[in-house]
């Protein structure tokens, strides 16, 4: 017999938005769409990438026990240094020419791809997950992603059987990011994840957030969502995933080894060395929560690290 446990972050069912009024929603969206060009109206610039999948369907395994975080706060406190080393880059992100995009899946693979970010996207299983998001600076969100999981995209890629990590590098255009003008910073923002990773459940692709595109100062057209690491794992605006048998070297472990480790496993127990890890500020609320192992995905991830006695899992 099978029996769903259901997991500590799962919401019940009656808060979710129940299916028959996303399709509510889905179908007038596609009707008036539709409607408009019947009518011979002139349609909207469509500026985004693959925006008419959005809003996705919610995939009701991944929902929450908190509140999500309000859209307007989400979006204007936000860490991307490509375009300054403050909160407020929302304007300066614009910038960020989006389209066209190319997406560059290379090294272990059975071949090696260039692809359209829209194509790509359009070949995924799009759907809208409920996550947290805990920045290693001790805040935390609560925030409607849509995208695909990464796995759908490791598998895409065909990657061979030697790959033991996946390296995504972010966009290198210090014309557009006026923070890849500092040169003290090994740009361009490199992250990475071992291939288990890569294939557990939780590692998703973000293409959109709040049942849109995902914004520029968010990571536009693509960013990896890891809710059991710190932020600073979710690299953005991603334009190559490299397989790769040499775990990759990444941006901020390159700047501060003995702060930014490669696991970053959120972990109550374990400062930084600038930032208690016992609590965490949930932004725009002012309220602060303990924080949780694993950032509360336990059930999910704590098997991939049973056998790692010497690493350090969790900075
Ligand atoms: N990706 C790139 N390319 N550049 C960055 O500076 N900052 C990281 C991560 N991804 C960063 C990045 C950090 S420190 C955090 S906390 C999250 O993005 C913030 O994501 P958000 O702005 O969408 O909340």
């Amino acid at each position: 017999m099978l029996i769903r446990i259901r997991r500590g972050w799962e919401i019940p069912e009656a808060q979710a938005t129940p299916e028959a009024v996303f399709l509510n929603r889905r179908g007038l969206l596609l009707g008036l769409g539709a409607a408009g060009i019947a009518a011979g109206l002139p349609q909207p610039a469509r500026a985004d990438i693959a925006a008419d999948l959005y809003p996705a369907k919610r995939n009701a395994a991944f929902t929450l026990d908190r509140a999500l975080t309000e859209e307007k706060v989400a979006t204007h406190y936000n860490n991307f240094y490509e375009f300054g080393s403050h909160k407020q880059i929302a304007a300066a992100a614009q910038k960020l020419t989006i389209e066209p995009w190319q997406v560059k899946i290379d090294g272990m693979v059975e071949k090696e791809i260039t692809i359209d970010a829209a194509d790509l996207i359009r070949k995924m299983p799009v759907e809208e997950r409920l996550y947290r998001h805990r920045c290693v600076e001790a805040w935390a969100m609560a925030v409607p992603w849509s995208g695909f999981p990464l796995r759908a995209l490791v598998d895409f890629a065909k990657p061979l059987s030697g790959a033991t990590y996946l390296r995504m590098e972010t966009f290198q255009r210090p014309a557009e990011a006026g923070g890849q003008r500092q040169f003290w910073y090994p740009w361009p923002y490199t992250e990475g994840l071992s291939m288990a990773e890569a294939r557990n459940d939780l590692a998703f692709i973000a293409t959109g957030v709040y049942g849109k595109p995902v914004p520029k100062q968010m990571g536009a057209p693509l960013r990896l969502a890891v809710p059991w690491k710190y932020g600073f794992k979710s690299v953005k605006s991603i334009v190559t995933f490299t397989f790769t048998d040499q775990r990759p070297k990444t941006f901020w472990e390159a700047i501060a080894p003995d702060e930014y480790g490669f696991w970053a496993n959120v972990n109550p127990a374990v400062p930084h060395p600038r930032w208690s890890q016992a609590s965490e500020e949930l932004i725009g609320t002012g309220k602060r929560v303990p924080t949780q192992i694993y950032n509360g995905y336990g059930e999910f991830v704590a098997e991939l690290y049973k056998d790692m006695t010497k690493e350090k899992l969790y900075m």
